[in-house]
């Protein structure tokens, strides 16, 4: 296909094929491909191979369980959850899930089945979109500048209407690297209450694991809070594990859909993830080196585009996460027309639009913004990050 003729990229699905398309010989900085770090790759192999040798192997991968996952594991994950946040949770908060994603899905089940929507603010990650008898509407975040070379997205107040049954953001956020402040989140967190909605709030970025976030971040609990945690992020993105923090009520809801569609989750990975929390090594291989290695990279991002760009342009304030978000305020065409110019010259960014809901792709942010990974090498990123600047510096 021509660049000519290729067609703008503006849907979730037109992006999704090049985010696996890591070693084609393209920078690729479109994708969320996670980090991999010798340390926590060993540490997982160990527990691995623990866990194949542990004497309850054959019964854990021979049997049927239950649906809320292993008991040891949830006993681990409330413990280390709730001493951090100072929760009070216990097993019976948490249900064990393969993936996050299966979360999402079941909030969106749980919103088709009541008759109600799903708020986001825009820009937000596209995967929490899985139902297609749900309404999902989107609000611009509020853009407030912080410095010269960076802004800040911002939940508006008083969005939500009575048809909101759960509004869903990313803590950090996929795009935008973004975490709510704790203030802004308690008032969000009230306004869904108000309108009986749930908050679900995305941590696959946060800390404990994998902890990708910069600077210290609060947890919210409330009877109306659904917390999503993945191990993916924590070099387990393969062996789907995630589980999700909240009131029983709330807990035994997504059990009963877990229970439909995948009867309970996969169990050796589970073992596996136990043996990692049994002591605090693999939960410091996150603190320390994994959140190091992204600060690191998206200080990388960001000089590479302060020395190479000639155009305006705005970063979304780094508050950790795989993305850096980049606004290009003169830009004249829309990122998703320049996907196909840029992926010609041999690089890969995300354009804007995909993280917005139609209504709102004319918007300047929504049109003129692209996310850019960090997870490629230094060297991806410095001359991936060179050719884009180039494309942009030439007066598109
Ligand atoms: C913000 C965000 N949440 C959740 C997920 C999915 O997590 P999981 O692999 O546990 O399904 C991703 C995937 O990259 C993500 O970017």
């Amino acid at each position: 296909m021509t660049t000519a003729s290729a067609a703008a990229i503006e849907q979730w699905q037109d992006v999704v094929p090049y985010l696996l398309d890591v070693d084609g010989g393209r920078h690729n900085l479109a994708t969320g491909m996670p980090l991999e770090l010798p340390s926590m790759s060993a540490a997982v192999r160990a527990a691995f191979r623990a866990a194949v040798d542990d004497p309850g192997f054959s019964s854990r991968v021979a049997r049927y369980h239950g649906v809320l996952g292993d008991e040891v594991l949830r006993e681990r994950l409330a413990a280390l959850y709730g001493e951090r946040f100072a929760l009070p949770v216990s097993s019976a908060n948490v249900l064990v899930t393969p993936g996050a994603q299966a979360a999402f899905h079941a909030v969106s089940a749980l919103m088709a089945r009541r008759g109600r929507k799903v708020l986001f603010f825009g820009p937000e990650y596209p995967g929490y979109r899985t139902h297609q008898d749900v309404r999902y509407e989107m609000v611009h975040s509020d853009v407030v500048a912080e410095g010269e070379h960076e802004f800040r997205y911002v939940p508006p107040r008083g969005t939500l209407d009575s048809d909101v049954g759960a509004v869903v953001v990313s803590r950090p956020s996929n795009p935008a690297g973004n975490v709510i402040s704790d203030e802004a989140l308690g008032e969000l967190l009230r306004e869904c209450a108000a309108v009986d909605a749930l908050l679900v709030v995305d941590n696959a970025y946060a800390p404990v694991i994998p902890s990708l976030a910069f600077r210290e971040l609060g947890m919210p609990w409330a009877p109306n809070v659904v917390l999503v945690q993945s191990f993916s992020k924590g070099a387990l993105a393969g062996e789907r594990l995630g589980f999700v923090l909240a009131p029983e009520p709330v807990i035994e809801m997504f059990a009963e859909l877990q229970a439909q569609v995948a009867t309970f989750p996969p169990q050796l990975v589970q073992l596996v993830a136990s043996i990692l929390l049994r002591d605090d090594h693999y939960v410091g291989l996150c603190e320390r080196d994994l959140r190091e290695r992204y600060r690191q990279r998206h200080q990388l991002v960001g000089e590479v585009l302060h020395e190479r760009m000639e155009v305006p342009f705005l970063l979304h304030a780094s508050d950790g996460g795989q993305f850096r978000w980049l606004h290009l305020p003169e830009l004249r065409t829309s990122t998703s027309e320049l996907f196909h110019e840029l992926k010609d010259r041999g690089v890969l960014v995300a354009p804007s639009a995909p993280f917005y809901l139609p209504h709102l792709h004319r918007e300047p942010h929504a049109r003129t913004s692209v996310r850019i990974g960090v997870t490629a090498s230094d060297a991806e990123i410095e001359q991936g990050l060179g050719i884009f600047a180039e494309v942009v510096n030439a007066g598109r």
